[in-house]
C-alpha cells in the first residue's frame, strides 16, 4: 500500500480540501492522496458548522485514506488522526495537547486543531475515508472573529516561536501514516488507550446532545468502537455516537 502523502497537491485557494477529495471519483480512488491548501473559501467543520480560513497561517489539509477493516470501525480513523496530529505536536514543538472526543486538538483550554472526517464507500461499497486537518499555525488567538476569540488557539502563540508549518506538516502525515498501520494491524486497543492517555475526562460532568435535548451526565471513556461512553445524570451507561459534547 502507499504511503500516505505518496501525491501531494499543492493548492493556491479552494473552497473546501475535504469537499475537492470528496467530489471526485479518480482522487477517492487513491489511497494516500494529499491536497494541501494557501486558503480555503469555504471551509467546512464537524456537524455543518463553517471552518474559519486565514491565508497562510493555518495547515489545511485532507488525505484520502482507504481502511483495511470493516467499515463499523471507520470511526477508530478519526480518532487515530486525532491522535496523530497531538503526537505530532508533541515532537515537533514539545508541546502537551490534549484530545476532546471525537478528535479535537486542545492546547490548555483551547482548541488547536479541528477534524472533519468523511465517508465515501466505493464501487463494491467499500470504506474511503477523506480525513481533514486543520491546524491553526500562525498569528494570535485576537486574530480570529470575537465569537471565537477565547477558545481558540495558534501554534506560535503557545510556543512564543515563528512555527515552521512544513516541518508540522511532515509530522503529523508520518504520525497518521503509523496510526493507519497500527489499526490495520489490529492494534485497535493500543490506538484507544493512547488516544485515552491524553484525553484527561474520567469522571468529568458534560453535557451531550439527545433527540430530546441537551441532557447532563459523566464521561466515562471510549467504548470499543471509538465512542464516547457517558454515565447519564440516572446513573445509566449511554453511548454516544455523533454530536459535540460541552464539559460543565
Ligand atoms: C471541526 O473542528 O469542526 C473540524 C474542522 C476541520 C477543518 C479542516 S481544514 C482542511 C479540511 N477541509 C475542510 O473543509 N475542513 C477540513
Amino acid at each position: 500500500m502507499k504511503k500516505i502523502g505518496h501525491t501531494i497537491l499543492r493548492l493556491d485557494v479552494v473552497p473546501s480540501t475535504n469537499t475537492l477529495l470528496m467530489e471526485s471519483e479518480e482522487y477517492l480512488q487513491n489511497h494516500g492522496l494529499v491536497a494541501i491548501a494557501r486558503h480555503q473559501t469555504a471551509g467546512r467543520g464537524r456537524l455543518g458548522r463553517s471552518w474559519q480560513s486565514r491565508p497562510d497561517s493555518q495547515l489545511q489539509f485532507s488525505a484520502v485514506l482507504h481502511p483495511g477493516i470493516p467499515r463499523e470501525q471507520a470511526p477508530l480513523f478519526s480518532l487515530a488522526a486525532g491522535l496523530a496530529v497531538a503526537e505530532a505536536l508533541e515532537r515537533a514543538l514539545a508541546l502537551r495537547p490534549t484530545l476532546k472526543w471525537p478528535n479535537d486538538v486542545y492546547l490548555g483550554s483551547r482548541k488547536v486543531c479541528g477534524i472533519l472526517t468523511e465517508l465515501s464507500a466505493g464501487p463494491a461499497g467499500e470504506p474511503r475515508l477523506v480525513v481533514g486537518i486543520g491546524i491553526n499555525c500562525r498569528g494570535a488567538p485576537d486574530d480570529f472573529p470575537p465569537e471565537v476569540r477565547e477558545v481558540l488557539t495558534t501554534l506560535a502563540h503557545e510556543t512564543g516561536r515563528p512555527v515552521d508549518m512544513e516541518a508540522v506538516f511532515g509530522e503529523v502525515l508520518e504520525r497518521l501514516q503509523a496510526g493507519f498501520d497500527r489499526l490495520n494491524a489490529g492494534d485497535r486497543a493500543g490506538v484507544l488507550a493512547d488516544w485515552s492517555a491524553r484525553a484527561p475526562m474520567g469522571g468529568l460532568p458534560l453535557k451531550y446532545p439527545t433527540a430530546d435535548g441537551p441532557r447532563h451526565g459523566k464521561a466515562l471513556g471510549l467504548s470499543d468502537e471509538g465512542y464516547l461512553l457517558i454515565e447519564t445524570a440516572e446513573g445509566a451507561r449511554h453511548v454516544h455516537v455523533s454530536g459535540e459534547i460541552e464539559w460543565v
